[in-house]
């Protein structure tokens, strides 16, 4: 034990050794050409890694806030210096100073401001993690009592006390949300992915039966854009373990989803997945998952999935929607660039108006990553 906090103290201190180097290259190599402008140079930017960028900008920023020129900028909240110090922050915050400065702009050991929609707009322009606040989220006073069985992950309806309101604009209820947003409606999502209602759906026990006939077991998965969990949920009832994204867009969908004992994991489509290589069974895309996605975004999606799904894992988009002609052209390649083979592949029109006039499609398959690779 002695050994062991010996040597993560000389860990420690190796780290904050390196931190003062490169704080100390950075300020000897920013004091020569550029004297106070409020940019630091690109070339410099693009020679240095996130964190020595991140770090070189805040200190920066810090030394120009002496200098009487600047006086017009607001200083560096203390507490975003604090943190850049001790860990590194997504490089693309330090792109939104605006916003990144009202996100850290609060009282340190009070309350949290409720500011879920600014947390979100960070998280949606890159700046992902959110640096760390020493303040207190605002949560709601009543803990859930036992009353509520968290264990079905389909109860017929949930406690208003069990969330933050003042966090939302246009609900102040579940059942205001009930008539407002998708998902919400336990009676709706318990007919989900049981009752196939077209070729495009797969009911979860066909899903498993094919899995069981090429011997491949599902015990992991990760639901891409999850809305309320419910996906996880119909799994949990087969013990199966899925993991769901979802942001909350102005409705509480990450805690009803741990209102429904599911696993919420707050991050955007355009983010590395949280998950180490080659360990999940199974990745859904959900509707949200569709052609508003920019292309580029969409390939490199595909290639996270590769790299957490395990060989003879199953990557299944569910109702992804893009222009006909697109998902011939752009779309299907893309897909079938992956080599993965492919269990289903069916396609249907997209009925609803913008899917009318958009020439829409929707396309439903599931794909298996080769077991040699
Ligand atoms: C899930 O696990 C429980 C407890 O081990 C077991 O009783 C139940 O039959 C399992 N359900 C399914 C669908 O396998
Ligand atoms: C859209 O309408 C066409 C023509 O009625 C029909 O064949 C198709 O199945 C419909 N698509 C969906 C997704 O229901």
């Amino acid at each position: 034990m002695g050994v062991g906090m010996g040597l993560n103290l000389l860990l420690l201190l190796a780290m904050v050794a390196t931190n003062i180097l490169s704080l100390y290259h950075l300020s000897s190599s920013l004091n020569k050409p550029v004297k106070s402008s409020q940019q630091v140079p690109d070339h410099l930017i693009h020679q240095l890694n996130t964190i020595r960028a991140t770090i070189n900008h805040l200190t920066h920023l810090r030394s120009t806030t002496s200098d009487p020129d600047v006086t017009s900028k607001p200083p560096i909240p203390s507490d975003l210096l604090l943190y850049a110090h001790i860990s590194p922050i997504a490089s693309a915050c330090h792109d939104h100073p605006e916003l990144l400065h009202r996100y850290m702009n609060y009282t340190p050991f009070s309350l949290c401001p409720f500011d879920t929609a600014l947390s979100e707009s960070l998280i949606l322009r890159g700046c992902h993690p959110l640096p760390r606040r020493r303040c207190f989220t605002p949560t709601p006073s009543k803990p859930i009592s036992s009353s509520h069985k968290t264990n079905n992950p389909f109860p017929s309806s949930f406690p208003d006390t069990a969330v933050s309101w003042a966090s939302y604009v246009n609900c102040k209820s579940f059942q205001c949300l009930v008539s407002k947003y998708d998902g919400f409606d336990m009676k709706v999502e318990s007919s989900k992915f049981v009752n196939p209602k077209s070729d495009l759906d797969l009911p979860i026990s066909q899903l498993l039966q094919i899995a069981k006939s090429s011997s491949s077991v599902i015990r992991l998965g990760l639901d891409v854009g999850a809305g309320t969990g419910t996906f996880a949920a119909r799994m949990k009832l087969h013990n199966v373990t899925v993991l769901s994204t979802s942001m909350n867009l102005g409705a509480p969908y990450n805690e009803v989803i741990a209102l429904r004992g599911i696993i919420p994991l707050h991050v955007p489509l355009q983010q590395r997945f949280p998950i180490f290589d080659g360990i999940v069974d199974l990745v859904r895309f959900s509707h949200a998952v569709n052609r508003w996605i920019p292309t580029t975004s969409m390939d490199f999606l595909f290639y996270d999935v590769d790299r957490v799904l395990r060989s003879g894992g199953y990557l299944w988009l569910d109702h992804f929607f893009s222009k006909r002609l697109d998902l011939e052209f752009t779309y299907s390649p893309m897909i079938k660039k992956l080599g993965y083979k492919i269990v289903k592949w069916a396609t249907d029109s997209k009925n609803d108006s913008s899917g009318i006039k958009n020439d829409e499609v929707y396309l439903t398959a599931l794909l298996q990553k080769p077991v040699l690779k």
